[in-house]
């Protein structure tokens, strides 16, 4: 009898003193679900349930609503703090856990069989990632994980249809990656487009020594409404006589992902041909969570992002970016581990920096409707610290006008509505459309513009927009969200880039180009700052939007279609094609608070 006893009440004490039998962690809610298995996604079979993955989960950020309030004022010329950026260990403070988030969390871990010592903090600890089994996170999260192939790319991933969170969580995590986010770094859009009807040029030599004598070019050559080289974009947005001073501390960032290499040979190749007076200047690469730097694999990208960069902005340091994250992926071996989420890594990396970049320009996005909300925001909320700590951020409109294909909704509806893009959505980066010609410029038919379905719109915006709205009436009603937020900000060249790739010159277009055009006069103008002594500009919008308004070239005619309509048109004032119009260095350089 008893050793029987003894058995029972050591029982009864396991299952008092631990957290094994607290019911709360069974109450389980769906935290995000798909209606429908996302477009160009097949699900192939089950994951294997041994696998390992590495779950990231967000916590909510206990003063993250004061983080945006300290951005806005740091961003507005007209406040008292403008310019004084936050430190690492400010933002930190800012974006940490409130102690009930991260103590609930650790005893669901716990619960799981999971030691919370073992789970890797980001610095405010808003980010643990946790090692598990494919099996245990289905457990925790309520979930089936499978195995699904890209039709166009043959890529295979491992994601689920919806997640699940205990109820008493649903205010302490404000997302768990990864899971429904199904677009990967190979499949997310860069957003270029090669264009072998324009023939490429060999050199602009000729260009390059008019626009180097005293006085520079008295007009934008009329070959630049269809070749596009530094020569061009130096001389339309008028930075062609400025020589930076700031080059010991300013730095240009270019982020790019899996499989994009800019390559170092090629930039000077691009330099012999397109700028001379560079030749011999380099960019650097930092390679983040294993992030490749393949020299024999040069990509369009990477080489468009980094010859314009370092073709506006020379002698600035420029930085590219690689950000990778999986193991190669061996097709015959059943156990896929694709399982990153590009843009978390990145920032995630960048945010535990003490210095960050004070400019930085990314051309990659994915249509908004496809990006999870509660993953769209962490990502968002990344930016806003970003920004917060005094880096102005450019990314590209898109190449879609108002939307692509066939425009239809993923909610079970099958509606066509006007598709935004996400990151150019968020409403703290600052987004780039294009254009195309000369004299005048005039918006480029596949300039991404539109409003949000996720983000409200910002006040900075309101007035600008506003008018806008208040003269397109009634028109597309109804396919968009008219209190989004609403992009592109500004807009620049997208249209015939000439690009060296392999050593051979192609034409290249898209806001791809754009953005990284865009960046190199932000970098311009942050040099001019820093060289005055005074901060780097952040970000940029409030300014833009405000008296930055009057430096830049307010672009009148073009539209950008989409979704079987002719998209919107550009005309005076801020417009969804082109922003607020294209930049013009000498005359923002004037107006800098
Ligand atoms: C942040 O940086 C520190 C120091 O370089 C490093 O030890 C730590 O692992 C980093 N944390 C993350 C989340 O990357
Ligand atoms: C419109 O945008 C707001 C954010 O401003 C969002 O809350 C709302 O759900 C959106 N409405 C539609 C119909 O997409
Ligand atoms: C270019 O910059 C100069 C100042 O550097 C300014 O006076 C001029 O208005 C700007 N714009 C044009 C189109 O020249």
């Amino acid at each position: 009898m008893l050793p029987t006893v003894l058995a029972l009440a050591a029982l009864a004490a396991t299952s008092i003193a631990s957290p094994f039998h607290d019911k709360r962690w069974d109450n389980l809610k769906v935290k995000h679900e798909w209606v429908q298995t996302p477009k160009h996604w097949i699900e192939v079979g089950p994951a294997p349930t041994e696998s390992k993955i590495h779950l990231r989960i967000g916590l909510k950020q206990h003063g993250f609503d004061e983080l945006v309030k300290h951005l806005y004022e740091v961003s507005d010329p007209s406040h008292s703090r403008y310019g004084a950026h936050l430190s690492k260990e400010d933002v930190d403070t800012l974006v940490a856990p409130h102690p009930d988030s991260t103590a609930l969390t650790d005893s669901w871990l716990l619960h799981h069989g999971i030691q919370p010592s073992s789970c890797h903090r980001s610095s405010s600890g808003d980010w643990l990632t946790v090692p598990v089994t494919i099996e245990q996170a289905e457990r925790m999260l309520g979930t089936k994980y499978r195995i699904y192939q890209h039709d166009i790319t043959d890529e295979q991933i491992v994601r689920a249809m919806s997640y699940s969170l205990p109820e008493d969580l649903h205010n302490h995590i404000n997302v768990v990656t990864p899971t429904t986010y199904f677009s990967t770094m190979k499949a997310m859009k860069a957003t270029h487009r090669i264009m072998p009807e324009i023939t490429s040029l060999d050199d602009d030599h000729a260009l390059q020594s008019q626009i180097a004598q005293p006085g520079g070019l008295a007009t934008v050559p009329a070959s630049c409404s269809t070749t596009i080289t530094p020569t061009c974009l130096r001389a339309l947005y008028n930075t062609s006589t400025y020589v930076p001073q700031a080059t010991d501390v300013n730095v240009l960032g270019v982020a790019g992902y899996l499989d994009e290499f800019a390559n170092h040979a090629d930039l000077q190749t691009f330099f012999s041909r397109f700028r001379t007076d560079a030749v011999g200047a380099d960019f650097t690469v930092v390679q983040v969570n294993g992030g490749g730097n393949d020299q024999t694999d040069p990509g369009v990208e990477a080489n468009l992002d980094i010859q314009y960069t370092e073709g506006m902005s020379f002698p600035t340091p420029n930085v590219y970016f690689s950000t990778g994250g999986s193991p190669p992926f061996v097709a015959d071996d059943n156990t896929p581990t694709n399982t990153n989420e590009p843009y978390l890594d990145f920032l995630g990396f960048l945010l535990n920096q003490t210095t960050v970049p004070q400019t930085l320009t990314t051309s990659y996005g994915d249509d908004e409707q496809t990006v999870p909300f509660d993953f769209a925001q962490a990502v968002c909320n990344d930016f806003a610290q970003l920004g917060a700590r005094g880096t102005s951020i450019m990314f590209s409109s898109g190449d879609d006008g108002v939307g692509g294909s066939d425009c239809l909704t993923n909610d079970g509806t099958n509606r066509v509505l006007f598709q935004p893009n996400f990151p150019a959505s968020c409403p703290f980066v600052t987004t780039v459309g294009g254009t195309i010609r000369v004299a005048p410029e005039v918006a480029v038919s596949f300039s991404g513009g539109g409003f949000s379905r996720y983000f409200a719109q910002p006040s900075y915006q309101a007035s600008a927009v506003d008018s806008f709205l208040a003269g397109l009436g009634d028109t597309f009603s109804g396919l968009f969200n008219a209190t989004g937020r609403a992009y592109p900000d500004v807009a620049a060249q997208g249209q015939g880039f000439q690009v060296i790739l392999g050593g051979r010159t192609i034409s290249v277009g898209g806001t791809s180009a754009s953005s990284p055009t865009f960046a190199g006069v932000v970098s311009l103008l942050n040099d001019f700052q820093l060289a005055n002594g005074k901060s780097p500009l952040g970000f940029l919008n409030p300014l833009l939007y405000g008296q930055g308004t009057a430096g830049l070239n307010d672009i009148v005619s073009g539209n950008n279609p989409g979704c079987g309509t002719t998209g919107f048109s550009a005309g005076v004032g801020w417009d969804p094609v082109t922003g607020l119009g294209t930049p013009d260095f000498g005359k923002l350089q004037n107006l800098l608070p």
